[in-house]
């Protein structure tokens, strides 16, 4: 009987006046909520720019996706990307709702174990792996998707040396024949799907998998547990899903018949979109009421992925997913303050305190579309402006955005900012990382602390024969 503090809650969405999640809202006073709390009241008490998190609404979105698979398919783990949200608070809550979790490389599984994550739950995925980070991974139990021809040289000379077992998977590079001439998102260069990820780094051609899996047959202390593939950001279409799944079956028929190895698991991977009903977002496909919901992708997969077993007669393998941006984005959002406001003869600025360093996929991505006035937040927009931010460089967080007026002081929020904010933020211009707070019912409480000038300032080191004379006769 686990502690009762520490059962995943029950959820009561919030009802909102207008709704920008089951969490999100606008709220009584007309100002943007995150659960119970005002954002101009937190925006004011922890300073800006600042994320801020909902634990319910984070929850929520795991359950919407863990549901939707359950509903459809035998046997379903989700592993949190923990790439798009690193922070400990959201790792506890992931183990608390009994997520498993992507590592990518040796920090980001410290911060997982850390958090107490069961490493068995926990793969390692990465193209270039570290001696010490398979180290860790050996010997912590965790799933190592194999994706260099060497590694499992490594892999075994570290377990043997350990005298422990260690779980294996292979990262795959599907043909995605299929999807020759579909496109989507310009997410690893331009061309069709199939382009895009041919283009990509990661995973072993068939005949690479083969010969991984016969040598790791005979290999002492290996135990073969799945096959990998991501097929990125690349579509928000759940149907271009649903083909990678089911070859993702094709390609584990092809093992067995060459190898006498059936992966009794197959992970596929993150790329899942978190489109939204409301406002317009830059690609058509992505927001309106046709954005693709949990239940979309899982019925597709699990229809293809049954499909095409029944057709080579292979068992039903367990299915991992290692969503990131569709749990934690929508769970997000990030606040800016209002500064200059500047009228030029073609456009309209809104200069903010957020930039570019803290929304980094809003320039190239526009993942960051939404946002809106956190006091009077349904106020209808009289102008097209461009919110930027206060960098060097043109830090377009938000170009040709509707918006009410905005004066000097007024906060402005972006919407589904969660993920890939804070994990990817920089620090270009000497900007301070900012501090993100976890809000939960009417409670808010920081769970990244403001960076500081000390911070930035102190890993600087100056050479003693510099010391003196820094300034020019
Ligand atoms: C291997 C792997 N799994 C999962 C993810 C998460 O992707 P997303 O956040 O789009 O779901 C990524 C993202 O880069 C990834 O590389």
């Amino acid at each position: 009987m686990p502690h009762a503090k520490l059962r995943a809650p029950e959820l009561k969405p919030v009802n909102y006046s207008t709704t920008f999640g089951e969490f999100i809202g606008i709220g009584p006073n007309g100002n943007l909520f995150v659960d119970g709390c005002d954002v101009q009241d937190l925006a004011e008490k922890y300073g800006t720019p600042l994320y801020i998190i909902s634990e319910n609404q984070l929850r929520h979105n795991y359950r919407a996706f863990r549901d939707a698979f359950q509903k459809y398919y035998p046997e379903t783990e989700i592993l949190f990307a923990n790439k798009s949200n690193n922070g400990l608070a959201i790792r506890h809550i992931m183990n608390q709702e009994g997520a498993g979790g992507d590592c990518f490389g040796a920090q980001e599984m410290y911060m997982a174990l850390l958090a107490g994550t069961n490493p068995k739950s926990l793969v390692l995925n990465g193209s270039n792996k570290q001696d010490e980070e398979l180290e860790m991974a050996v010997a912590n139990g965790l799933c190592i998707n194999i994706d260099a021809m060497d590694e499992l040289d490594r892999i075994v000379e570290i377990a043997t040396r350990l005298d422990c077992d260690v779980d294996i998977g292979i990262r795959l590079k599907l043909d995605l024949e299929p999807l020759r001439n579909r496109t989507g998102v310009a997410m690893h260069g331009p061309g069709t799907l199939k382009q895009q990820s041919d283009s990509t780094k990661w995973g072993m051609s068939r005949e690479q998998t083969v010969e991984i899996v016969n040598r790791a047959k005979t290999m002492p202390r290996i135990n073969l547990k799945e096959t990998h593939f991501h097929l990125s950001r690349m579509s928000n279409d759940p149907a271009d899903f649903a083909v990678m799944a089911r070859e993702m079956i094709t390609w584990s028929g092809y093992i067995r018949d060459n190898t006498g190895w059936t992966p009794p698991c197959i992970d596929i991977g993150g790329g899942w979109t978190f489109g939204k009903w409301y406002g317009t977002g830059p690609n058509s496909q992505l927001d309106g009421p046709n954005a693709p919901k949990p239940d979309d992708y899982a019925r597709l997969c699990a229809a293809a992925i049954k499909e095409e077993a029944e057709k080579l007669g292979l068992p039903l393998p367990k299915l991992r997913l290692e969503p990131g941006r569709a749990l934690s984005g929508p769970a997000g959002v990030a606040v800016g303050r209002v500064g200059a406001v500047k009228t030029g003869t073609t456009k309209k600025w809104v200069n903010l305190d957020i930039s570019t360093n803290h929304l980094s996929w809003a320039a190239v991505l526009d993942w960051y579309y939404h946002s809106v006035p956190v006091k009077n937040a349904g106020a209808a927009p009289t102008e097209t402006v461009d919110l930027v931010g206060p960098l060097c460089n043109s830090d377009e967080i938000g170009p040709h955005r509707q918006m009410p007026a905005l004066a000097r002081g007024d906060f402005v929020a972006f919407l589904d900012a969660g993920g890939y904010t804070e994990s990817s933020a920089a620090r270009y211009n000497a900007q301070l990382l900012p501090a993100t707070v976890l809000v939960s019912g009417t409670s808010a409480e920081v769970i990244t602390e403001r960076e500081q000038l000390k911070d930035v300032a102190g890993r600087f080191r100056v050479p003693s024969r510099l010391l003196a004379g820094s300034f020019a006769p």
